[in-house]
């Protein structure tokens, strides 16, 4: 377990642990950009980051993808009030970029019970894109079974709460570079 520095970042709060440093980040964040390139030989494609979540990651990401490609976000929010996800989602921020015949390549930051995701997926394809795939930084693999499965995943994370590099409790933290899981 790594001891955590005090980091003024962090508002006092405790966190338990450094799940992912900044240097595991860099390193994974490189290998995926090479995997998706070469999944990718040719055709339009189309990183689509998920926001506000995959701001940093998507930011990184693309860097280390060496093709063409365009890059927009969305901003998906779901129906009704309430914290838990209730798996009708809709887009607050509709990409400017049109889809079709794009490989759109989805980057979400986390995976949880993959709700948000799978709905987005559906709602992407009636765009007709020639390809949708789900690229996430990481994925708790909670979901017992999604239709829509994740093709790139950095890491396989925990089953706690974790922020940093975008990832936020109450919109806090998303700015720290590294990934740890909330006390
Ligand atoms: P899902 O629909 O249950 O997969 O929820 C995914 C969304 O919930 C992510 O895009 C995050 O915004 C949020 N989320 C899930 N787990 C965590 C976590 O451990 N830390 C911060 N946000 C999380
Ligand atoms: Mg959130």
């Amino acid at each position: 377990m790594t001891t955590v520095p005090a980091d003024p970042r962090l508002m006092g709060r405790e966190v338990k642990r450094i799940v992912y440093s900044e240097r595991q980040i860099a390193d994974r964040v490189a290998e995926l950009g090479r995997s998706i390139a070469e999944t990718y030989p040719d055709g339009d494609l189309l990183a689509l980051g998920l926001l506000k979540g995959s701001f940093m990651f998507t930011a990184d990401l693309v860097r280390h993808i060496p093709r063409p490609l365009q890059v927009d976000f969305i901003v998906a929010g779901s129906y009704g009030n309430g914290t838990v996800s209730s798996g009708n989602v809709r887009l607050l921020y509709d990409p400017e970029t049109n889809l079709e015949g794009k490989d759109v390549l989805l980057v979400e930051d986390i995976v949880d019970s993959g709700r948000t995701m799978q709905k987005l997926v559906e709602l992407l394809m009636t765009r007709r894109p020639r390809s949708i795939q789900i690229c996430a930084l990481l994925h708790k693999n909670i979901a017992e079974h999604l239709e829509h499965p994740v093709k790139f995943v950095g890491f396989d994370a925990p089953n706690e709460f974790l922020v940093g590099y975008g990832l936020d409790h109450a919109e806090n933290f998303r700015h720290v570079p590294y990934i740890a899981s909330l006390a």
